[in-house]
């Protein structure tokens, strides 16, 4: 049966065997996938690995940071770059999701492809594809439901070959994977996050300020679920982040009428979204506790400006998906 040990063992000796001298250029998302298949590479190549992390200022708030500095640590050979000024020109106005994830996935390329070629004689695209990206890519109906921008498209135009070492994993054995490459547990137990990030979690058109309300909501959320700390089924510690597959919120595209003191308002509302799932394929809503809902809501309202009211989504998937849009 299935060890992460011994995938690590026969991977990295696959990847200096297939890769020998040859230069490799990675997207790195933030996300797991990417980043266990960048410590993959990186202990079977080391420096001839060169990792991109592009800011299309559509992540959560402050991990653009947070995040680099992670890769740093890890001894990566990583390139930051903020391109955010170019994805919220390009979106602007745009309201149709499918729409926005071309506009992110073609200018993710042209990032990409920009940093990448001012790396000499690269022959190889790496990339953290896992099996499920796959088989929801390519349905077996061939209807395309959401088109996934971290699958497929980068190395025609680029003329590169394509490596994807996780190409056959689960999440889960991804999440081994990176626990037996001594990798932070922070990263590992990260909950997933879109490649067209908050972009998608924005009903209607994307603006700056949309953007920062929006980083803001989700930041009190997510802290929150990281605070609230519960008792697992075999009665270890752990909180409520690490119970759900993932979480966010979405900003919805109505304003509703609320009340501040003696004034009247008419503002935005949001919806909290957290699912329990093993593979995304299917999900439920996850059955938060009534005070914690609570207080984030107060929180929410109390700190963000322009929020008056939150709601909570307990749609499964399907019918639903976990993203709504
Ligand atoms: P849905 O919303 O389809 O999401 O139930 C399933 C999983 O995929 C993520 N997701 C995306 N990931 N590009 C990505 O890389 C995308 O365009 C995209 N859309 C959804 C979603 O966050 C969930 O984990």
């Amino acid at each position: 049966d299935w060890s992460a040990a011994s995938f690590i063992e026969t991977t990295v000796a696959e990847l200096k065997e297939q890769l020998g001298d040859d230069k490799v250029v990675l997207g790195l998302s933030g996300g797991v996938d990417s980043s266990v298949a960048a410590v993959l590479l990186n202990r079977a190549i080391g420096k001839n690995l060169t990792c991109i992390f592009v800011d299309h200022g559509m992540l959560r708030k402050n991990e653009f940071k947070n995040v680099l500095h992670d890769y740093e640590c890890l001894g990566l050979n990583v390139i930051g770059v903020d391109a955010s000024a170019k994805f919220f020109a390009e979106l602007a106005g745009v309201t149709e999701p499918e729409e926005k994830r071309k506009i992110i996935g073609k200018g993710f390329i042209e990032v990409f492809d920009e940093e990448a070629h001012k790396i000499k004689d690269v022959k190889w695209l790496a990339q953290g594809t896992i099996y499920p990206d796959c088989i929801e890519s390519l349905s077996i109906t061939g209807t395309v439901i959401k088109s996934h921008h971290n699958v497929g498209g980068l190395p025609e135009k680029m003329h590169l070959k394509l490596c994807e070492p996780l190409r056959l994993l689960f999440k889960d054995e991804v999440r081994r994977v990176g626990r037996g490459l001594g990798m932070p547990e922070h990263l590992i137990t990260r909950h997933p996050f879109p490649g067209p990030g908050l972009a998608v979690r924005i009903l209607g058109d994307i603006t700056p300020e949309k953007v920062a309300i929006l980083q803001n909501a989700d930041d009190i959320f997510i802290q929150g679920l990281r605070d609230w700390k519960v008792k697992d089924a075999d009665g270890s510690e752990t909180s409520l982040y690490h119970q759900v597959w993932q979480a966010g919120v979405i900003l919805l595209s109505v304003q509703s009428v609320g009340v501040m003191g003696d004034e009247r308002t008419y503002e935005r509302a949001i919806a909290l979204r957290a699912v329990t799932s093993t593979d995304a394929m299917t999900a439920d809503w996850a059955h938060l506790p009534y005070e914690f809902l609570g207080k984030v809501s107060n929180d929410i309202i109390n700190k963000v400006k322009g929020v008056n009211r939150v709601t909570y989504d307990i749609s499964s998937k399907p019918p639903a998906t976990i993203e709504w849009e």
